[in-house]
């Protein structure tokens, strides 16, 4: 039998305003709470599949073969998409990151999204967004949320399949004006990634009950503000919610420390900004990089102020983006 036609999705990545940290369930990698993001225009994956006669899958990972641990991380995703379309063929998966080189910036949300659009069209199934999304978080959960564009909410869902643990967009958010500035403050791989790091966080750290109780406000708050557009009340949501998130973390044993001094210096440039006046607010994820959400007539400025902190090597814009989505065969051609 020959290969099938080779399929290509792209997906941006998203930045949690709301984090998600801590799983209900391992298995199907339900979390222990709901969050809310933004999806990016740039930062994202390009995924193409093919499945074809080989005697395993192969996953080339930005131009080299991956490492054993990434390819069966993949190959497991892919074993759910073999089982729906009840198919035993193998994969060639060539995956690129838009990430400047060696910025420990990669995400799981953009390849897993890209993943599981690509796979399960060339596995010759057509899922609805919704269960195209609860497939997605079974390889990352934040990959969820990088079905869909713009403002995204990832519910916790209750049942036990994990079917009601989908995100949604928030289509209130549906052309607001805002940007991420990323502000890098190291190169190379996180100390520790982001699923070693929750589990870690929520069998050791006596902050972890808090920290998801705490959650459910957020959300509201945070949906709220985009209802009404208010960028200092989102803000306000999106501080907290990271620095609870790495409060958590923190007060793991051992503990878990992503913030470098570059971390800490771009916090205080954003607070600076702040007191004279600008609207914007920073978060964090599992890494010392520092994302400051502003409105777009203020990202150049936002990005002037990051870019002369001591540590911070370089300084990006993102724009709110689109959801996961076909390459058509066309655009494939170089
Ligand atoms: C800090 O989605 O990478 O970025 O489900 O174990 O793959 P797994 O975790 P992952 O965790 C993301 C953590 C975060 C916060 C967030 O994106 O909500």
């Amino acid at each position: 039998m020959s290969a099938t036609d080779p399929v290509t999705a792209v997906a941006g990545t998203n930045i949690a305003l709301v984090k998600y940290w801590g799983k209900r369930d391992f298995a199907l990698n339900l979390p222990a709470a709901g969050s809310l993001s933004l999806t990016l225009d740039r930062l994202g994956t390009r995924t193409t599949v093919v499945f074809d006669d080989g005697d395993h899958d192969r996953l080339v990972l930005d131009g080299a073969p991956a490492s054993a641990a990434a390819t069966a991380r993949v190959s497991a995703f892919l074993d759910r998409v073999r089982a729906r379309a009840e198919s035993a063929r193998r994969a060639l998966v060539t995956t690129d990151n838009s990430v400047p080189t060696a910025a420990g910036l990669a995400s799981s949300a953009s390849g897993f999204a890209a993943l599981a659009l690509a796979a399960t069209r060339a596995a010759g199934l057509e899922l609805p967004a919704p269960e195209l999304s609860a497939l997605a978080r079974i390889g990352s959960g934040s990959a969820a949320r990088s079905i869909f564009g713009g403002f995204v909410e990832m519910a916790r869902g209750e049942r036990a399949d994990g079917s009601d643990a989908i995100a949604r967009p928030l289509p209130e958010g549906d052309g607001w004006d805002v940007r991420l500035v990323v502000a890098i403050t190291a190169t190379g791989p996180k100390a520790i990634g982001s699923t070693a790091a929750m589990t870690h966080t929520a069998r050791t750290s006596p902050f972890y009950a808090a920290w998801i109780a705490a959650v459910p406000a957020d959300l509201a708050a945070a949906r709220a503000a985009i209802a009404a557009r208010h960028l200092p009340a989102l803000g306000a949501v999106a501080e907290r919610s990271a620095l609870r998130m790495h409060a958590a973390a923190l007060a793991a044993d051992p503990a878990v420390i992503y913030w470098n001094p570059a971390t800490l210096a771009a916090l205080d440039c954003v607070h600076t900004l702040r007191a004279r006046g600008m609207s914007v607010f920073f978060t964090i994820d599992a890494g010392p990089h520092v994302k400051a959400l502003c409105r777009a007539a203020d990202a150049d400025a936002v990005t002037a102020a990051l870019r002369a902190v001591p540590g911070v090597s370089d300084c990006l814009i993102a724009a709110p983006g689109p959801g996961a989505r076909l390459v058509p065969a066309a655009e494939e051609q170089p």
